[in-house]
């Protein structure tokens, strides 16, 4: 890994040993792009790669220069206005009610390591060796304000991380419109573009189409990541597939409003830029001031897009999730939201617990309804104390009495909101979010606090750590209901009513610092109505995310294979739940719950006393086999097999880091009868070791499982005595170990 600055001819050969990233500076000023993907010799000129052609009804930077415009240059962060027709990365708009600008190089600095970005979640490094960075210094002259531009080359994997600021230095004030985090453009516009998009209790799922002429986009303007569309995007060559071929992915480090955007113009180049949503966003910068946005991560993969998702979830991890969980097994969990809802007494709580004890689960987790006078979702949010008529010994009380039984305790807070009928709100009816004289809109009976104002977000740190100080609460699920409308603080200016959206989440990350320090082994899962939030943002505070509130397993394969196209397993919440399924009311087995569930956090949402005998019998077996192999779902890597997105049969598998454990998971969602031979064809194992296969007692080397294929044939499927085992929903476990 190497930064090389070729001095005279003002060229920048960001490397490692599979990527390079190459820009210059312009002979007007700004910055080019020149390359990005796979690793190339460094030399001297790279300037060849600057293209420029004469384009008849276009307009030139210099008279005369009629090939110069920077409407057909390839550029780093661009300005609309002068020369350039796309879309900017930045617009400022000034005193004399002017948005041109226009950025200068002015010099660059180059950094061991990776600085961190202040009050916002960022990939890091735990040894300077591990990365370099490079900042280049860009400066409009004419109204003083000044453009960092921060690239960082990771040691390993394709990864360019990137970020901007910039620092007002002049003495009139300017307001930032569009503040990308960043931007690029791309020679050819040969991609098909994927996005993962869904709704509530199908979030994620894959959408493919190709790159066209025209601006194509994902983004959100709810205040949250959303269900709707994931800060996420591939581009992929059409002829790469999940195994090989070029592809990039671009993630945003955020958790509020974004922009995703593809635009490619009539010469089929295309510019991609990633931040925060320039609709409602604005920003506000007085002399001396800075602004600094978020983070945003390219991934570079020529072994398709199992090769960049794994580099996603390796740098995810290992270099963005952060403390005393990262790196750990995590808990086997029963929470008690789809057992009780609302309905339940701390013995009703204990008697669960009991049994889920009984089965092996490790940690108890209470969810909605524990506190204030919270009997329904109309009330209570934002009384974090607990209702004594339900709990008679507080938080402190069940939370002793859960540790007793063997078990640690986990708690669900929805620390963002407020219901009208609650304490906080009658004394405090200006800390929410709303619009003066405005009509005030609801989303499940609630209102959003105002998380933009310190004393907002200290009165709910004051709550929380009060709990978290007296009682024994081990885990904290962290869940957000609504999105936000009329959006408006009562605590800044007109002016600065644009900064509020971004202020809010800061709002969210400093209370999630401060927590996270304060209790550092607490493990915190985020949640938003399932997977309304699931995004590199949350994972820097929050190792795990509840990944959908549709827990059935067959609706599972979709969410949890398109969420792995960025997120590591280790990420995913995913719990076994009752059948007929309270989302689709679907009777899936329960072997397939589980066998889908493992391959996330895995847990029980379901009163397990409820189950026959038998089934509590297998929830022993399921609870002692995650036991012995959660190492190698949660942190080995992870590969796809086949796409529930275009087959009937989904397949997937981890591989545990020395290769001597594999485990695949195989699901069919409809039988079929007298089918075809079938082989699946492995990943990732040593070619040389011999496995053992659970399900037929046989040996195979690796070469054999990944090239030749696993037999995976039931052609008996039809027949009588082979029903049971062999219905709709049906799946297996194989497990391969080295000898
Ligand atoms: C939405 C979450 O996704 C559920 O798991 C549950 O915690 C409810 N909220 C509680 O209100």
């Amino acid at each position: 890994m190497n930064i090389v600055v070729h001095e005279d001819k003002k060229i920048f050969h960001l490397y490692n040993e599979k990527i390079s990233y190459i820009m210059a500076v312009l002979p007007s000023g700004q910055m080019g792009q020149l390359y990005f993907g796979k690793r190339i010799h460094d030399r001297e000129d790279f300037r060849y790669m600057l293209q420029f052609a004469y384009r008849p009804a276009g307009s030139s930077y210099f008279k005369g220069q009629l090939e110069y415009s920077l409407e057909h240059i390839r550029q780093e962060y661009p300005c609309y206005g002068m020369t350039d027709y796309r879309q900017p990365a930045v617009e400022v708009l000034q005193q004399n009610g002017s948005r041109i600008s226009d950025f200068q190089y002015q010099g660059y600095e180059i950094m061991d390591g990776k600085p961190a970005l202040d009050g916002l979640p960022a990939t890091y490094t735990e040894e300077k060796e591990e990365a370099k960075t490079i900042k280049i210094i860009l400066k409009d002259d004419l109204i003083k304000l000044k453009l960092e531009l921060f690239y960082t080359i990771f040691r390993e994997g394709g990864i360019i991380a990137r970020s901007t600021k910039f620092t007002l230095e002049g003495t009139e004030t300017v307001q930032l419109e569009t503040a990308m985090s960043m931007s690029i453009d791309l020679p050819d516009a040969d991609y098909e573009w994927i996005q993962l998009s869904g709704a509530w209790s199908r979030e994620r799922y894959i959408k493919t189409r190709k790159l066209c002429q025209g601006i194509q986009s994902v983004g959100s303007l709810r205040g949250q990541s959303s269900h709707h569309h994931n800060p996420f995007v591939v581009l992929k060559r059409p002829t790469a597939d999940e195994r090989q071929g070029e592809v990039i992915g671009f993630s945003l480090i955020y958790s509020g409003n974004y922009l995703i955007q593809a635009e490619v113009d009539t010469y089929d180049t295309v510019r991609i830029m990633l931040g925060l949503h320039k609709e409602e966003f604005s920003w506000h910068l007085d002399p001396g001031e800075s602004f600094q946005t978020p983070e945003a991560v390219m991934v570079y993969s020529d072994e398709g897009l199992g090769g960049m998702s794994r580099t996603f979830h390796r740098l995810y991890q290992k270099r963005l999730a952060r403390g005393y969980w990262r790196d750990r097994p995590r808990p086997i969990l029963l929470n008690n939201w789809e057992a009780t809802y609302f309905n339940f007494t701390e013995e009703k709580l204990l008697t669960i617990a009991k049994k889920a004890k009984e089965c092996g689960v490790e940690l108890f987790v209470l969810d909605d309804g524990w506190f204030g006078a919270r009997s329904d979702d109309t009330a209570g949010l934002g009384d974090w104390v607990a209702n004594r008529e339900r709990l008679p010994e507080g938080i402190k009380g069940i939370s002793e009495k859960v540790e007793a039984l063997g078990m640690k305790f986990g708690l669900w807070f929805e620390p963002e909101m407020v219901n009208e009928d609650s304490d906080l709100y009658r004394a405090h009816p200006d800390w929410i979010l709303e619009t003066p004289n405005r009509h005030r809109s609801h989303g499940r009976n609630q209102l959003v606090l105002d998380f933009s104002r310190e004393e907002v977000v200290d009165a709910i740190y004051e709550m929380m750590a009060k709990i978290l100080s007296e009682s024994k609460v081990s885990y904290i699920k962290w869940d957000m209901n609504r999105s936000i409308t009329e959006c408006y603080s009562n605590a800044f200016p007109p002016y600065r009513q644009g900064e509020v959206f971004h202020r809010y989440i800061l709002g969210v990350y400093s209370l999630y610092e401060r927590l996270t320090q304060q209790f550092p082994e607490v493990l915190f899962e985020s949640c938003a109505s399932g997977g309304g939030r699931f995004d590199p943002g949350m994972l820097y505070y929050a190792p795990q995310c509840w990944t959908s509130d549709d827990s059935d397993g067959i609706e599972r394969l979709k969410i949890q294979y398109g969420t792995s196209m960025c997120y590591p397993i280790s990420s995913m919440g995913s719990h076994v739940s009752v059948t007929p399924n309270h989302q689709v009311f679907r009777n899936t087995p329960l072997h397939t719950r589980a066998n889908v569930a493992y391959f996330g956090t895995f847990g029980y949402e379901l009163d397990l006393a409820q189950l026959t005998p038998e089934e509590q019998e297998e929830v022993k077996k399921q609870i002692v086999f995650m036991k012995k192999y959660r190492q190698v779902f949660q942190f080995g890597t992870f590969y796809r097999l086949l796409s529930p997105f275009e087959n009937n049969v989904t397949a997937w598998m981890v591989v545990s880091e020395n290769q001597k454990t594999a485990i695949v998971g195989w699901y069919r969602v409809l039988n079929g009868v007298n089918l075809p031979f079938s082989r699946l064809k492995l990943e990732g194992l040593g070619a040389d070791i011999c496995y053992y296969n659970n399900q037929d007692n046989r040996h195979y080397y690796g070469d054999e499982l990944m090239y030749a294929g696993m037999i995976i044939d039931d052609p008996m499927a039809g027949q009588a005595e082979y029903e049971k085992t062999l219905g709709d929903f049906n799946s297996k476990l194989y497990v391969l170990e080295a000898e």
